[in-house]
C-alpha cells in the first residue's frame, strides 16, 4: 500500500472531517441553526411543482441563468455578479481555490478571519493549503479594528472572511468597523458572509458601489431551506468572471436550481414571513433565557442565541441533551468559550422544551 500521508496535504493531519453530533434521544435538535419547518404549504408546493418539471436525463444549466435571475431579482445584484454554489461552503470553497496565489515572498496565500467564528474559513484555509490569521474579536464580540489593521498590514491577506451576524455569537459587527476594515484592505477581498443577514434586516450589500474590494455571501440554508444546499457570492464582475473558472460545471443539482428559483419566484413572501416569526421567537427566548440568575444573553440578529452558563457549558449540554435537547457547545476550545452555548431558535414547542430544560440545568 502506498503511503497515503506521504501524498497528502500536510495539513490534513490536524483536521477532522464535519460529523455533526447525534447522540441517542434527541427529540429537539437545536445545533445547526437550521429553521422549523415552513408554516406555509406555498413553499413546498413549489418546490414539487419546480422538480416535477425538471428534465431528470439533462445536466444541470451550468450557467444557471433561471436562479441567477431570481437572486437577482430578489437583491438587486447583477447576474455577472453572482457566483453561485452548493451552499455558501461550497462558495468558499471555489472562492479560496482561485484566490491562492502567494504575495511576492510569502510561502502561502493568507486568509484573515475573526474568531470565534463560522469554523469553515479555517478548515476551506487550510485544505486549500493557505494560511490562516485569527484575530480575537473583541469584549462585546465586535471586530476588534486595531487587532484587524495590524493584521491586515502584517498578513496582506488574499481574502477576509467576517461574517455579520456572525456565527456562533449572533451579533451583527458594527457597520463604522467593517468600513475601517474594508478602508484599510484595498488589496484584499473583504467578503461580508450575510448568512443570517433575513434575521438582522440589514445588509451591507449597498457599500460595494463605493468598495469594490467588497463581496456578500449569502445563502438560503437558514431560511428553511437548507435541504437545497443553494448559496452566492456576490462581488466584483471581473473578479467573479475569473474565479467562475474554478468551479465545477454542474456544481448546483438541476432539482436545487429549479427548486430555489421557483421558491424566489413563486413563495418569497411567505418564506419572509417565517423569518419575521422565527425573530419574534428569538426575542422571546431571549428574554426568557436571560432572566435566569447567571445567565447572560448576546444581543443576537440571527436565529440563535448565544448564552453564557453559571457552570461550565460542557455540564449544561449534556444536561440538556440528557432531557433530549441538542445545543452547540464550544467548550474543547476553552478559554472564553467554555461558559457559553449556542442555541437555535426552533418552533414554539422546541423552545419551550429548551427553555424548561434549560432552567433546570442552569440552577442544577
Ligand atoms: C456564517 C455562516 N456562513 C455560511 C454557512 C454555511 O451555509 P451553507 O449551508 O450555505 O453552506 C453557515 C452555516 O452554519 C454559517 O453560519
Amino acid at each position: 500500500m502506498p503511503d497515503w500521508s506521504s501524498l497528502l496535504r500536510p495539513e490534513l493531519a490536524d483536521l477532522s472531517s464535519y460529523v455533526p453530533a447525534d447522540p441517542p434521544g434527541i427529540h429537539v435538535r437545536l445545533d445547526a441553526n437550521e429553521a422549523p419547518p415552513h408554516p406555509s404549504p406555498a413553499v413546498r408546493e413549489a418546490v414539487a411543482r419546480a422538480v416535477a418539471r425538471t428534465p431528470l436525463e439533462r445536466y444541470p444549466d451550468a450557467r444557471m441563468r433561471e436562479l441567477k435571475a431570481r437572486i437577482s431579482e430578489r437583491t438587486g445584484a447583477r447576474e455577472g455578479e453572482l457566483l453561485v454554489g452548493t451552499g455558501s461552503d461550497e462558495v468558499i470553497s471555489v472562492l479560496l481555490t482561485a484566490m491562492a496565489r502567494p504575495r511576492e515572498k510569502a510561502p502561502r496565500a493568507v486568509v484573515l478571519a475573526p474568531t470565534p467564528t463560522f469554523v469553515m474559513y479555517r478548515v476551506t484555509a487550510r485544505a486549500h493549503g493557505h494560511h490562516i490569521v485569527e484575530v480575537p474579536l473583541d469584549a462585546r464580540w465586535d471586530l476588534d479594528v486595531g487587532a484587524m489593521k495590524r493584521a491586515l498590514e502584517m498578513a496582506q491577506p488574499n481574502v477576509v472572511f467576517i461574517a455579520s451576524p456572525n456565527n456562533p455569537t449572533g451579533t451583527r459587527m458594527s457597520d463604522d468597523r467593517v468600513l475601517a476594515v474594508l478602508e484599510a484592505a484595498p488589496g484584499s477581498l473583504v467578503v461580508v458572509d450575510e448568512a443570517y443577514a433575513d434575521f438582522a434586516g440589514e445588509s451591507v450589500r449597498g457599500w460595494r458601489e463605493r468598495h469594490a474590494n467588497l463581496a456578500v455571501l449569502r445563502t438560503l440554508s437558514k431560511l428553511g431551506l437548507a435541504a437545497l444546499r443553494v448559496g452566492w457570492l456576490e462581488a466584483d464582475e471581473a473578479l467573479v468572471r475569473e474565479v467562475d473558472k474554478a468551479r465545477q460545471p454542474f456544481n448546483v443539482s438541476a432539482t436545487s436550481q429549479a427548486a430555489a428559483a421557483a421558491v424566489l419566484a413563486e413563495a418569497w413572501g411567505d418564506v419572509m414571513s417565517h423569518v419575521d416569526s422565527i425573530v419574534r421567537e428569538r426575542d422571546r427566548v431571549a428574554a426568557a433565557a436571560a432572566a435566569l440568575p447567571g445567565v447572560d444573553v448576546a444581543p443576537s440578529r440571527a436565529n440563535f442565541l448565544w448564552l453564557s452558563t453559571p457552570r461550565p457549558a460542557v455540564e449544561v449540554y449534556q444536561a440538556l441533551a440528557a432531557r433530549g435537547v441538542l445545543v452547540r457547545s464550544f467548550h474543547s476550545s476553552a478559554g472564553r468559550l467554555a461558559n457559553r452555548l449556542r442555541v437555535t431558535v426552533g418552533s414554539a414547542a422546541d423552545n419551550d422544551r429548551f427553555l424548561e430544560a434549560f432552567a433546570q440545568a442552569v440552577s442544577a
